[in-house]
């Protein structure tokens, strides 16, 4: 039999198509080579515009966790309170990041697969004078969004001056959000909804959170200094540190994909994709580790079912033979379940192909399902579109 060939279902990095993949095999130019500078241009632009941001974008050689150390880092000083929303493993991990920078740091906690409310949020804020707060848009660990547009017209209304960091890692892209809802600073990386490689940390920062670094003066930062970069983003013929070239012509190839099914319909679509998948699973027994009203439409947390006998590490290396890299669950939720990615640039071949091989690795587990149980659920949705 011939080599099943992978899908990278993970929650990051995702499937990354044909014509993204031929931008990274181009021949390498000198950064200052006028068509790459035209195209790095470009790619800022077109970020800055299609996210409706009022102040600068930056697309900078990275991982999504030096967005969050940059988004921190531009926003605060030494000695301010910053509030840390969390309702999962990445949530939390913006409290050592500001710990170790010498913020003073309170967390509102929500319990794994539940959210903390924008009341919550509000009352927490009240009680003490906050430079920054922090939101997890989509954590991966959990599989849950939180309500952002709430979050944001609470924060517009009550407390306009606190500065609004969202960690949009595994959602940028796949789950709505919007710089003018009043976020101060967004932040991403390639590897996930936008559907590249993994390589680059992309943040967009409102005019207020630009204005608010300005008042900073001097920080110890260097490579994560707004300041230090927004020349570059202006005007890329300019050097800083190295662009990353050929991720930058990626990610440009990922932006005119996106450009050419419209931010709003590719949210729109990871709703319903999400949505086919889940109901596919469900016909399995699989359960979600969110409630439906908090699922992100980006990645998913299937429960093994109860009395299956699926035992983790086993059944998600059977289904790597099968053909689909799946995450292992994170903490509290580890060995009950595993972690499937939904996100970027998801066709109908890579849903059905993955709910396949998910069937075909429970009997090979030694669950009996019904083969095409959670095919046929899948494609009932599949077909409607
Ligand atoms: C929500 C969230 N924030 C931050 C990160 C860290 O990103 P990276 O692994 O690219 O540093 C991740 C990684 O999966 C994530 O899911």
């Amino acid at each position: 039999m011939i080599k099943t060939p992978k899908l990278v279902m993970i929650p990051g990095p995702t499937p990354v198509v044909r014509s993204i993949q031929d931008q990274m095999a181009r021949e390498t130019v000198a950064f200052g080579d006028a068509g790459f500078v035209a195209d790095f241009k470009e790619v800022v632009a077109d970020l800055k515009s299609m996210w409706r941001c009022d102040g600068e974008a930056f697309v900078i050689a990275g991982s999504g966790t030096l967005a969050m150390e940059m988004a921190v880092a531009n926003v605060t000083k030494r000695g301010d309170s910053v509030l840390i929303c969390s309702h999962g493993f990445f949530g939390d991990r913006f409290i050592d990041m500001c710990k170790n920078k010498g913020l003073d740091v309170d967390t509102l906690k929500a319990e794994w697969g539940t959210v903390y409310t924008p009341e919550q949020m509000d009352a927490a804020l009240s009680a003490k004078k906050y430079a920054a707060v922090t939101v997890t848009h989509v954590d991966t660990s959990t599989g849950v969004v939180v309500p952002l547009k709430a979050i944001c017209d609470m924060m517009k209304k009550k407390h306009p001056d606190v500065m609004l960091i969202v960690d949009a890692v595994a959602a940028a892209a796949g789950a709505e959000s919007w710089m003018d809802w009043g976020i101060d600073v967004l932040l991403t990386c390639s590897q996930k909804a936008f559907g590249v490689a993994p390589g680059l940390a992309i943040l967009w920062a409102s005019k207020q959170a630009v204005e608010k670094r300005r008042s900073l003066g001097t920080i110890p930062e260097s490579y994560a200094d707004f300041e230090r970069w927004i020349p570059i983003m202006n005007d890329p013929s300019k050097y800083w540190g190295t662009p990353p070239v050929n991720m930058i012509w990626a990610l440009k190839e990922s932006v005119r994909i996106i450009k050419e099914e419209g931010l709003d319909e590719r949210y729109a679509r990871h709703i319903r994709q999400a949505g086919y998948f889940v109901a596919g699973m469900e016909a399995l027994g699989f359960r979600t580790a969110a409630s439906k009203e908090l699922r992100a439409p980006t990645l998913t947390i299937f429960f093994y079912p109860e009395g299956s006998g699926l035992e983790d590490a086993a059944f998600r290396a059977k289904l790597a033979e099968e053909g689909v890299q799946s995450a292992g669950c994170l903490a509290g939720f580890a060995g009950k379940g595993f972690r499937l990615g939904h996100m970027g640039n998801i066709d109908k071949h890579i849903l059905v192909g993955a709910m396949a091989a998910v069937e075909r690795a429970c009997l090979k587990c030694g669950y009996k399902i019904e083969p095409g149980k959670g095919l046929g659920a899948l494609q009932a949705g599949l077909a409607k579109e």
